[in-house]
């Protein structure tokens, strides 16, 4: 907690930063560094940021721009009780459409790196249950394709977690017209708070990539 306070300041400067990096006139490839950079702050895998801020490296570019959105549009980022959410609420909104189509596009070309961190939960429970109604979306190629659904295996631990949490809160929503997307919240809301945990600690113990 102390530290999160600590943390509230900085959070106001990469504010100031970003307008700053819109309204001047560097080069195009100067200004996306400086953008990335900021992002870096808090999504880097090395970051010292007490944020559950995952890594980008490698996400499709198609989902970042829709998640982007979904925080620009208040769909995300909507916790009052999580700063950086918010302040990752106040990124999204900061940048162009044309901005966020460069720096999708760089995240999208680099190589996905893989989080060790975990939350703690009981494996077998939690086996059982991401057999049973996650896998089919997310853990096949065909799977994915079919259902658009994103990579989730990669990811750290505490963001999978708050993530399932905020799904089942609706503190995260979802573009309306998808079917798979509005199944995603449905099946979230069906879990409890235990069988979140245990999820992730099997996907975090049985995955490597
Ligand atoms: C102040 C810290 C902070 C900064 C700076 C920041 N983010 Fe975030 N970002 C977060 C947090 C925290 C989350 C998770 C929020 C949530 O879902 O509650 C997040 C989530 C995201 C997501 C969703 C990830 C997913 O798997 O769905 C994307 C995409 C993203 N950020 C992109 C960016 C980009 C691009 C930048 C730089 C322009 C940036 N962020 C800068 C904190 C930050
Ligand atoms: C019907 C297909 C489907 C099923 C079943 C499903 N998901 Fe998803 N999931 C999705 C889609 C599509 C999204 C992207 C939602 C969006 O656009 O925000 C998603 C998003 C997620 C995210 C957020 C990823 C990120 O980068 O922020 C997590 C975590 C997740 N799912 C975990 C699970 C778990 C755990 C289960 C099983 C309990 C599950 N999903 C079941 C389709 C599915």
């Amino acid at each position: 907690m102390m530290q999160k306070m600590l943390w509230v300041p900085m959070l106001g400067a990469l504010g100031v930063l970003s307008l700053y990096s819109c309204a001047s006139d560097h080069g195009r490839t100067y200004a996306l560094q400086e953008q990335i950079t900021q992002c870096e702050h808090c999504h880097g895998i090395d970051t010292k940021v007490p944020s559950i801020a995952p890594s980008l490296d490698g996400m499709p570019d198609g989902y970042m721009v829709e998640q982007l959105e979904n925080f620009r549009q208040s769909r995300r980022g909507i916790d009052p009780a999580d700063a950086f959410s918010r302040a990752m609420s106040q990124q999204a909104r900061a940048f162009s459409d044309e901005q966020i189509t460069l720096i999708a596009e760089y995240y999208s070309g680099r190589t996905r790196q893989l989080s060790k961190e975990s939350v703690s939960g009981n494996v077998e429970n939690g086996e059982h249950l991401y057999r049973e109604r996650c896998e089919g979306c997310h853990s096949s190629m065909l799977g994915r394709y079919f259902t658009n659904s994103p990579r989730i295996t990669h990811l750290r631990g505490t963001y999978l977690l708050t993530q399932l949490n905020q799904f089942a809160k609706s503190q995260r929503l979802v573009v309306e017209d998808s079917k798979h997307k509005v199944k995603m919240a449905a099946v979230a809301k069906k879990l409890s708070e235990t069988d979140q945990a245990d999820i992730v600690a099997f996907i975090k113990k049985h995955y490597s990539d």
